[in-house]
């Protein structure tokens, strides 16, 4: 049985058939070029089509990766949010660079980023945390990310208490907020036929170079 599942995960293979990427096919901004992206992946009706793969470095020097959901794609930057004393939080404290992938694998494409980060302005966070689900916002507050919890009914016993102890506006917490990953690098990777993709490097002085795959 393991010897087949393994042989599955080992012989797997997706013949790439899309439509190639050319030099000329890219805009000449990277942030234009993923939001085209990014449209034709909610067009094709991908699930979560923003979410990425979040790579940090770990305090013991060891990268670290989770997924997130980038908020805003602009030229300053990829947005996200969470729990500044989370494990990802106390890594950023600690190096301010981190890496993500946008992984659209149904339409064999993937985007790779890589920049410094740093903390988005408290009123650009209470301005994204006032917008979330009142849920969210409990759930934020009642959530120690990372850290180790008893039970679910411990959450709950949180959930309740921060609801009631917020009967109207939930504010902001001073421990959950934005970052922005600014840019250094980023990469856009189109499968094709016989392992032979396309990959093409925007650098930060604007030059597009063509890559092996
Ligand atoms: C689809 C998806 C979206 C997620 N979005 C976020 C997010 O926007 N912010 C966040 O803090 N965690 C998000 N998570 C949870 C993270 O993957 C992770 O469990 C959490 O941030 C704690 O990671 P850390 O212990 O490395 O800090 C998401 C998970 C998934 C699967």
């Amino acid at each position: 049985m393991n010897a087949r599942r393994d042989d599955h995960v080992r012989e797997r293979r997706v013949q790439y058939e899309t439509a190639g990427l050319e030099r000329s096919d890219l805009d000449a901004s990277p942030v234009q070029q993923w939001h085209r992206w990014y449209d034709a992946a909610v067009e094709a009706d991908l699930p979560e089509p923003n979410a990425m793969v979040l790579s940090t470095i770990g305090t013991d020097g060891v990268p670290d990766s989770r997924v997130v959901l980038a908020r805003g794609v602009d030229e300053r930057g990829i947005t996200f949010f969470g729990n500044y004393t989370s494990a990802k939080g106390r890594e950023l404290d600690g190096v301010s660079a981190a890496s993500v992938v946008f992984p659209w694998l149904a339409l064999h494409r993937q985007v790779r980023v890589r920049g410094r980060v740093e903390r988005l302005l408290n009123v650009e966070s209470d301005e994204y945390f006032a917008s979330r689900p009142r849920e969210s916002q409990i759930g934020a507050w009642a959530s120690p990310q990372s850290e180790p919890i008893g039970d679910r009914a411990e959450l709950e016993r949180r959930v309740s208490e921060i609801a009631a102890r917020f009967a109207g506006v939930v504010p902001r917490p001073e421990f959950w907020g934005g970052w922005r990953l600014v840019p250094e690098v980023w990469e856009f990777w189109q499968g094709r036929p016989s392992r032979l993709h396309d990959r093409f490097v925007y650098s930060r002085d604007g030059s597009i170079t063509r890559l092996a795959p």
